[in-house]
């Protein structure tokens, strides 16, 4: 299948952005290489591909954005953060290693995304700007998302701070993939307008099925830990709508995403199946 090449693509471009020997290489590689589904640099992939552009234009895309939630999935599991054990079915980094070298991988897979766009030879400046301004808005804002998430622990809050919240921090990078593949693409203004309204979509439905995975799906499938957010007593969509509603406004955000796909000027067949591969995953 499509996905499973891009998978192994992309595998291959991060072991090699990561081979070279530095004393934060082994915490770096751990993290980025032990796994994950891979889904940023998939979308990056797609809707570049959905322009007939040439892949390997895209790898350096591809490998930055996955990077970036990376190093945000080591800092999210960090005793100051949501303090969580597992991830990838193995210990978290900070468990591994130690808090400090943690800290530290994730800072450098962060500035590694920067210098993987910045050094790739096969993009012109002006796109580079592109991408680079792209990916660090997501990153900021992904940022601010988790500042967002911590401050609300324990506290009653409304749907809409929850909305904004995931939006920021899970949404701004699944936007930025699609971004990235759209600006690689150079994609017209009308398609790079109706994919960002794709990618708004999928990206709420993806952090608000999180929250109904970490309700609901056994812990050896999730590869993390199952009840993270109950035991922290963190608002979620399903603490605070219930969880068949929040399984409702999920299903319902794919499906507004799968018809914004049909405005395309191109066809969107890889990307309907993704929504589709969403819908109904498990982990
Ligand atoms: C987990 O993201 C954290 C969120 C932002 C929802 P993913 O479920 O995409 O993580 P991996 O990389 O596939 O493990
Ligand atoms: C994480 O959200 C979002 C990030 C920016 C990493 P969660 O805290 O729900 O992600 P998991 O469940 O630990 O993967
Ligand atoms: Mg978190
Ligand atoms: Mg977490
Ligand atoms: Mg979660």
């Amino acid at each position: 299948m499509q996905f499973d090449s891009y998978t192994s693509r992309v595998n291959k471009k991060l072991e090699s952005y990561l081979s070279v020997q530095n004393s934060l290489a082994e915490p770096m590689r751990y993290s980025v290489l032990a796994g994950g589904k891979r889904f940023r640099p998939i979308l990056a992939y797609c809707v570049a591909s959905l322009f007939n552009t040439d892949l390997e234009k895209i790898d350096s895309s591809a490998c930055a954005v996955e990077l970036i939630h990376a190093y945000s999935l080591i800092h999210d599991d960090l005793p100051a953060m949501d303090d969580d054990d597992i991830r990838h079915n193995q210990p978290a980094c900070h468990k591994r290693f130690n808090e400090a070298q943690a800290i530290l991988a994730g800072d450098g897979l962060q500035a590694l995304a920067f210098e993987v766009l910045v050094k790739d030879s096969l993009l012109t400046d002006h796109i580079k700007i592109e991408l680079l301004s792209s990916l660090t808005h997501a990153a900021f804002e992904m940022a601010e998302g988790q500042s967002i998430d911590l401050s609300i622990v324990e506290k009653k809050v409304d749907v809409s701070v929850l909305e904004n919240m995931h939006r920021k921090k899970t949404g701004a990078l699944l936007s930025c993939a699609v971004n990235l593949g759209a600006i690689v693409a150079q994609c017209s203004e009308n398609d790079r307008s109706i994919l960002q309204a794709f990618a708004q979509a999928i990206g709420l439905a993806y952090q608000i099925q999180d929250d109904v995975l970490d309700v609901e799906a056994p812990e050896g499938i999730l590869g993390k830990n199952q009840h993270s957010d109950i035991d922290k007593n963190k608002p979620t969509y399903p603490s605070v709508i219930g969880l068949e509603a929040s399984k409702k406004a999920y299903q319902a955000l794919y499906v507004k995403a799968s018809k914004e796909l049909e405005l395309l000027s191109v066809n969107a067949h890889s990307l309907q199946q993704l929504i589709a591969k969403l819908q109904s995953r498990k982990f």
